[in-house]
């Protein structure tokens, strides 16, 4: 809010466009319509449990879970939003096995392709608990005028030209970043418009809070182990053990770790050797979205925007958020995994 003054994001995003006079607002128009799929997918979700969209959808994705219906309806507001953009050449979502490419003239002719995860936290659906949609935006790589190939989807987070989430929790948010940085939008309800409520967002460089699936801690490595036991202890940095908390949702583990500092881990275990998060629909997002903000996300190795994807459902183990406390975390992953 500028002097009481509401400021939408397509008011935002045409000011920060006009930074650039080569700029074209594609990007804009396209960051537009997937707020209005966010407002679409927010709709049914205020709206679950009245209607009947609770529950299992009683099929599988590509990746052997179970499909809610919400799930299911997200992925296809999604897809039917961004067919109708003139901005979007084809798609690629968690939730189906391949990419879509949009076959009519004006897609042909659009330059980005969207990546999404149409509903992330599909458990705490029916609980009540905060669930969100992530987005990406890569210049395609394969011709203008022809239909997109699967190599535009297979680009590294580092080619990213923007990057976001609309979190659905105790109110509605669409957060998006660009190389310029990071601004979150509040959704407005009277008016139906995302509205400016969180300007040029940056991730404290120390937190206090750690968030994992603790419950994995038998399948971790020495070197993960060691460093919960660091987070638990009476640390230097704190001078009492970190606070512990994980949603399972990473839209809103991850949205607290970018506002108030902290540290989010998936890391890879003896049942999910490569890691359970999806490097294009999940980690690539937050990395950019983080990195934006002055965080860091790594596999533990490298800088997850560095990893240059092979399959379009691929998994990478994440660190993710605070900048000093990712450095310590690695200083453990690495030390330990060196010794085994
Ligand atoms: P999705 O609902 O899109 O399948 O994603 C769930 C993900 C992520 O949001 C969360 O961080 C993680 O899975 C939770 O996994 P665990 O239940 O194994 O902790
Ligand atoms: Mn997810
Ligand atoms: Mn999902």
């Amino acid at each position: 809010m500028l002097q009481g003054k509401l400021i939408t994001m397509d008011e935002f995003t045409i000011q920060e466009t006009r930074k650039f006079p080569q700029a074209t607002g594609e990007l804009s128009s396209l960051l537009r319509d997937i707020a209005l799929a966010g407002k679409v997918i927010n709709k049914q979700v205020r709206k679950a449990g009245l209607s009947d969209i609770l529950g299992t959808q009683g099929a599988t994705n590509v990746q052997g879970e179970e499909q809610m219906k919400l799930d299911v309806l997200a992925d296809q507001t999604l897809i039917h939003i961004l067919k109708n953009s003139n901005d979007c050449a084809g798609i690629a979502s968690e939730e189906n096995d391949n990419h879509v490419c949009y076959e009519d003239t004006f897609s042909a002719n659009s330059k980005y392709v969207v990546l999404f995860d149409p509903l992330d936290g599909s458990s705490n659906i029916d609980v009540n608990a905060s669930i969100g949609t992530i987005f990406s935006i890569y210049r395609r790589v394969s011709e203008l005028g022809k239909t997109c190939v699967e190599a535009d989807f297979l680009q590294p987070g580092n080619k990213l030209m923007a990057a976001g989430y609309i979190i659905y929790g105790s109110s509605t948010m669409l957060v998006y970043a660009t190389k310029l940085g990071v601004n979150g939008f509040t959704l407005e309800p009277s008016i139906g418009e995302f509205c400016l409520s969180h300007p040029n967002i940056k991730c404290p460089e120390m937190g206090k809070i750690y968030s994992l699936n603790q419950g994995n801690t038998n399948r971790f490595s020495e070197g993960m182990k060691a460093y919960l036991d660091y987070c638990m202890e009476n640390n230097k940095e704190e001078g009492r053990p970190y606070s512990h908390r994980y949603i399972g949702s990473m839209v809103g583990d991850l949205h607290r770790t970018l506002i108030k500092g902290g540290i989010f881990m998936y890391p890879a275990d003896k049942k999910s050797v490569k890691g359970k998060l999806r490097l294009q629909y999940e980690c690539n997002p937050m990395a950019f979205i983080v990195e934006a903000a002055g965080g860091v996300a790594s596999t533990g190795y490298c800088d997850i925007l560095d990893v240059v994807p092979t399959e379009l459902h691929q998994r990478v183990p994440i660190y993710i958020g605070s900048k000093k406390m990712i450095e310590k975390a690695l200083e453990f992953v690495k030390e330990k995994e060196a010794v085994a």
